[in-house]
């Protein structure tokens, strides 16, 4: 076959080219026809090249060109030519010259395209899905997959550079809880054993630095059986870091000349290093949240100074609720943030309508409040006065209100109350968070980075009614917390850190448990018994016998990172071939169903809802 193979790409060819005779192959972007000339834009993973056929063209030439559709794979000789002055297209890389085409082969023929490939196609999820082939040439889906490869590179090149090993860990693995669900393998040999896919290679690489690798990462695919968001995959990829005789702020700036040496090296983007450092207690007082987006500021502050002398008694009920839950509480030994008040102040958004108002008290209700409270920030003879909603019972205090929020004239101030301080925070977060889009303060080419550091280790499942790692079990409880751990959990802080990128919590990390006995403790408040953590992480214990050094690691995961850099609002953009919110592929239809044969290997039979009634 005369497949004649290209000379050079669609995206070469300058005017310093003119008069070269190249031979191009790639896919036919458009097609104009004018008057005996056709001119067919060319495209491939470098650009697009515009070819001319024209009256001179021989019979074999013209004949092809005539047959060509979008999407055709072809094959063109031809010679580099000046463009017209007129016709000269300064938004295009090649747009100086064009390519006289001499000869033309058709490579392979494209039937009609379930949508068209544009830079962003337009179609509908699912079909570019199904297609993902086809939506893979788009130029927008180019450029990101150039960008994830350039990143992974640029990760490999820094921490190579720095002594790390790549070292590839099991994918299948033993079941041990991490917090997801886990994927599971059948064993063919074993009946009624299985394999676990990782939902993070943890453990692994805490082995390794007990194996002496005392610096190690790996970009690893990890697989978790939860619910699909914008920023979950059931199957994603994280840069997995382990080192070992390391403290936190080792990991903590290691990973910030990580980060700046992949944007500056990527983006030609300078970071800001050190990153801004929160406590999590910090994070959920000022910004409702643990993954703040700080491109903005509007902090929450707190409302419940102005509360106790107000008639208002919505506010007060809360606090007071809050404090009867809070003595409930700590006479079961379990801590309680007490009830709390907090407003927001949206500079200049006065003129907000009730029904705008609603769309921000909706977006609260998602987080638990029970409502959202509001007043305006008017001017009447050069002072501030409070307009509707809850104005009249604080409009004896608006001097100290005003100036104790920092609220002015033509101000809106919006307030979540509840008994439990966390849950006003978190809701009022919330609203923060939909404010901040809606009002177009996320500009996608700003990276505010934060560090969210000293977590509590231990969360109380109300629903269980037991202690649970917050993070996973394997983390430092700070020093100061080692001797009262039992006595009150919830107050436990560990060397726990996240990053957060413009609101997405980027990377999660901790420094580990070295020491067995401490290890054990964790697990028993967490719940296991000594039987029960021999049996899930004996491997892991056992190891810390030998003499295990102090260790610590971090995960950023690669597609939230790849996802933020391109302005991306859903890693699906990132990933070459990804899921659909229902964890399926429309495109090669898996999950599928398998042969008879092939479960009776495994030992397995199935049984559907239907039929367990
Ligand atoms: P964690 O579970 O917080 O920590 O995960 C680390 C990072 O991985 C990314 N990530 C995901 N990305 C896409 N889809 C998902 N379903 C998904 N789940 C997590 C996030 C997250 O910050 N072993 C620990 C890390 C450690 O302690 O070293 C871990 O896996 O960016």
């Amino acid at each position: 076959m005369n497949t004649m193979k290209r000379t050079t790409t669609c995206g070469a060819l300058r005017a310093a080219d003119l008069g070269k005779t190249v031979i191009l192959n790639g896919w036919v972007h458009r097609k104009r026809d004018h008057g005996g000339i056709s001119f067919i834009n060319l495209r491939d993973r470098y650009g697009i090249s515009q070819i001319v056929v024209d009256e001179d063209a021989s019979p074999e030439l013209a004949h092809s060109s005539g047959e060509l559709r979008n999407e055709y794979c072809v094959a063109v000789e031809g010679t580099v030519r000046l463009r017209p002055d007129s016709m000269i297209n300064p938004g295009m890389p090649t747009g100086e010259i064009e390519v006289l085409a001499r000869n033309m082969v058709i490579l392979s023929r494209c039937e009609t395209l379930p949508f068209q490939i544009e830079e962003e196609s337009g179609a509908k999820e699912e079909l570019r899905l199904s297609y993902r082939y086809l939506d893979l040439r788009s130029m927008g889906m180019q450029r990101r997959i150039k960008l994830r490869n350039d990143v992974a590179f640029a990760v490999r090149e820094w921490m190579i550079g720095r002594g790390f090993y790549e070292i590839e860990t099991p994918t299948f693995i033993r079941s041990t809880p991490e917090g997801a669900r886990d994927y599971l393998v059948p064993s063919r040999l074993y009946p009624g054993k299985f394999y676990a896919l990782p939902q993070s290679p943890q453990l692994y690489k805490q082995l390794l630095m007990v194996g002496g690798f005392d610096k190690y990462f790996q970009i690893a695919r990890c697989y978790r059986d939860e619910d699909a968001r914008g920023d979950r995959q059931p199957e994603f990829t994280q840069i997995d870091i382990e080192m070992s005789f390391v403290d936190r702020d080792d990991i903590l700036s290691m990973t910030e000349g990580l980060f700046a040496y992949v944007f500056k090296k990527t983006l030609n983007q300078e970071l800001n290093v050190p990153f801004r450092r929160l406590s999590y207690e910090d994070a959920l007082e000022v910004y409702g949240t643990d993954k703040p987006d700080l491109r903005f500021d509007m902090p929450l502050r707190d409302f419940a100074p102005f509360v106790a002398d107000s008639s208002f008694q919505a506010f007060k009920d809360a606090l007071s609720l809050g404090e009867e839950e809070k003595a409930a509480a700590a006479s079961r030994g379990i801590s309680h943030s007490g009830g709390g008040v907090k407003a927001l102040v949206v500079p200049g958004k006065a003129d907000y309508s009730r029904k705008q108002i609603e769309e921000l008290e909706a977006q609260a209700k998602i987080y638990k409040a029970r409502g959202l409270a509001w007043m305006k920030v008017a001017e009447k003879e050069g002072a501030p006065v409070f307009e509707g909603g809850i104005s009249k019972f604080f409009g004896d205090k608006v001097h100290e209100i005003t100036s104790g929020l920092g609220a002015r004239p033509g101000d809106l101030i919006l307030f979540v109350a509840d008994a439990s301080r966390k849950t006003a925070n978190i809701a009022l977060g919330a609203v923060r968070g939909k404010l901040g889009r809606d009002l177009g303060l996320c500009d996608p080419k700003r990276f505010e980075f934060v560090w969210i550091i000293d977590f509590p280790l231990f969360e109380f499942n109300g629903e269980e009614n037991r202690w649970e790692a917050a993070h996973h079990l394997f983390s430092w409880p700070q020093e100061k917390y080692h001797a009262t751990m039992e006595q009150d959990p919830g107050s436990v802080k560990g060397d726990l850190y996240d990053l957060v990128l413009n609101g997405y919590e980027l990377a999660s990390g901790s420094i580990r448990i070295h020491d067995p006995e401490l290890q054990k403790r964790v697990f028993r408040i967490a719940g296991f018994d000594s039987d029960e953590a021999e049996r899930k992480f004996g491997f892991l214990t056992g190891a810390f016998k030998y003499g295990a050094p102090p260790h610590g690691g971090i995960a950023p995961g690669l597609d939230r990172l790849v996802m933020l850099m391109a302005g991306e609002s859903s890693i699906k953009e990132v990933i070459a071939f990804p899921k659909n919110s229902f964890a399926v592929s429309p495109m090669d239809d898996s999950p599928g169903e398998v042969e008879q044969k092939q479960l009776d290997d495994l030992h397995l039979s199935v049984l559907y809802p239907e039929d367990m009634g």
